[in-house]
């Protein structure tokens, strides 16, 4: 059963301060003035609220600072506010952080996802509610060079990261399954854009340039991914959460699979033509460097579902999409160099000194 525009009124979104969910954010809260966007982010590394400056005095807006692992904050929150919809994006992000300290992916991804389904499922009082997770194709585990990722495809998660992602997806499937309450999973692949933490390749690469500093390249670069413009995965995210049917998932893609050093070189091109720079002036700061443990080979998404039954598809080429993505972080200065004179640098140091 699809679910009515029109019950929706107190939208919870969680991690609405991080990349994805400020987009996602945003969105909503200028696509639906008559709803109420509540926004509970605890504000981690990767949570910025300058992502929602646009946005952050709107009538319909409010932010909350909260972690979703503190069950007792969360549950109070449910009984409330009394969301009608939850679309929950928080949680530990970066793979190379999980295989730092994978602890934390399982407090967050794993308990505060718990945490957020046990209030929903407390509070579930009107057939309309939905409880909407957000999860990643990372779950499915790596592929070769053939195939794609569909919806039945079955689970086999490879890193810390998207071990937790997974576990999420199953305790949701699970509450759906014994506590019968309404849920829709989508699994997208990598998202790019505006907003991202500059720990991720693109905003890493964009970042490093800017400084000449190297782009490291984990092992051959022969590793491939397919990319999604931010925009359409938020838009995307819309057409499901008004759209989709309860207790399915859909998975989201990009049908842009690119191998990590040709869409380094790609953005090597941008980035000098931007920069009124010569012509393979960045592409000389490309490094190879230690391969990521157990890095998985390529992911490849069949978003044929989503598109076929929601009529939902991409609208941004990964040249159209690169190139605004650039412009942003070229525009944004002030954003990158705060994030850049902070805890980042320690950041930096462990992962690719000496490496
Ligand atoms: P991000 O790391 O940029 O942002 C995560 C946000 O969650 C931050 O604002 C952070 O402060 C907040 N957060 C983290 N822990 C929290 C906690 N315990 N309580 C409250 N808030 C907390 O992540 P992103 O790239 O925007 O990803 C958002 C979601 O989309 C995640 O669930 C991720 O798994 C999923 N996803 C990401 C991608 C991608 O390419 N980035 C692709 C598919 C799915
Ligand atoms: P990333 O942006 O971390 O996303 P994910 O690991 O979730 O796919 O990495 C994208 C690809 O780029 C992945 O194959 C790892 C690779 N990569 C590098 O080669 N160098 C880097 O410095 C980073 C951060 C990633």
């Amino acid at each position: 059963m699809p679910y009515a525009q029109s019950f929706m009124k107190k939208i919870l979104i969680t991690g609405g301060a991080g990349f994805i969910g400020s987009h996602v954010v945003r969105l909503f809260v200028n696509q639906y003035t008559d709803y109420h966007i509540y926004n509970l982010d605890c504000l981690t590394y990767a949570g910025n609220l300058s992502n929602l400056s646009d946005v952050d005095q709107a009538p319909n807006y409010t932010f909350i600072k909260g972690d979703i692992t503190d069950a007792v904050l969360v549950d109070k929150l449910f009984e409330t506010h009394q969301f009608d919809g939850v679309i929950h994006l928080a949680a530990e992000s970066h793979v190379d952080r999980s295989i730092q300290n994978p602890l934390a992916f399982v407090q967050t991804n794993v308990i505060g996802t718990v945490n957020l389904l046990n209030a929903f499922r407390k509070n579930f009082k009107k057939p309309h509610q939905l409880f909407y997770h957000i999860s990643t194709d990372e779950v499915y585990g790596s592929l070769d060079e053939g195939g794609f990722f569909v919806e039945t495809t079955p689970y086999d998660p490879q890193s810390p990261y998207s071990a937790s992602k997974a576990s999420s997806d199953h305790f949701v499937r699970a509450y759906h399954n014994t506590y019968k309450i309404p849920v829709i999973i989508s699994n997208c692949s990598n998202n790019y854009g505006p907003n991202q933490f500059p720990e991720k390749l693109i905003p890493l690469c964009i970042s490093n340039i800017r400084q000449g500093k190297p782009l490291p390249i984990y092992g051959k670069g022969e590793n491939v991914r397919d990319w999604l413009y931010v925009v359409d995965h938020a838009r995307a995210i819309n057409t499901i959460f008004h759209q989709g049917n309860v207790g399915e998932t859909y998975n989201i893609g990009g049908l842009n699979e690119w191998q990590n050093i040709d869409l380094v070189r790609l953005l090597c091109k941008v980035m000098d033509e931007k920069l009124g720079q010569a012509a393979g002036t960045s592409e000389k700061l490309i490094t190879y460097v230690t391969d990521r443990a157990g890095h998985d080979l390529r992911y490849a998404i069949d978003a044929t579902k989503l598109t076929t039954t929601l009529g939902w598809k991409p609208t941004v080429t990964f040249e159209e999409g690169l190139s605004k993505t650039v412009d942003w972080y070229l525009a944004n200065e002030l954003w990158l160099n705060q994030i850049l004179s902070g805890e980042y640098q320690n950041y930096y140091a462990q992962q690719y000194q000496n490496r």
